[in-house]
């Protein structure tokens, strides 16, 4: 049986971890690029898009977002027909994982890469 003294030292070192890998607040999205990326999908394939910006893979995730800790995670598609799209990369966009232009507008334009809106 763990003395009183080791148990808080314990659920300190416990709770220390937990909130390092599993951030109560997530991070904020960082613009990626400024310009969309066109991919072609194929029809029934399942594709993650990055939503954290923080992927050397844009616009798809490479896992960044878990090992910096952000606490968001990819959006998960299925393509319905084979095509190209245009998709996002400022993380701005209101239509995920589409581009629609917000990458146009004076705020992105003038964020820095790397860096939240
Ligand atoms: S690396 Fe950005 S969501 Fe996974």
């Amino acid at each position: 049986m763990l003395r009183p003294v080791a148990l808080r030292t314990w659920r300190r070192d416990i709770s220390s971890w937990l909130d390092r890998w599993f951030p109560k607040a997530p991070a904020k999205s960082v613009v990626a690029l400024k310009t969309p990326i066109k991919v072609n999908l194929v029809a029934g394939k399942t594709y993650r898009w990055c939503v954290c910006g923080r992927s050397k893979k844009q616009p798809f995730c490479d896992g960044s977002h878990f090992f910096q800790r952000t606490g968001l995670s990819p959006l998960k598609f299925k393509a319905q027909e084979t095509r190209t799209v245009a998709l996002c990369t400022c993380k701005a966009t209101q239509r995920p994982p589409y581009c629609d232009g917000t990458h146009r507008s004076e705020q992105v334009q003038k964020a820095e890469v790397g860096s939240p809106l």
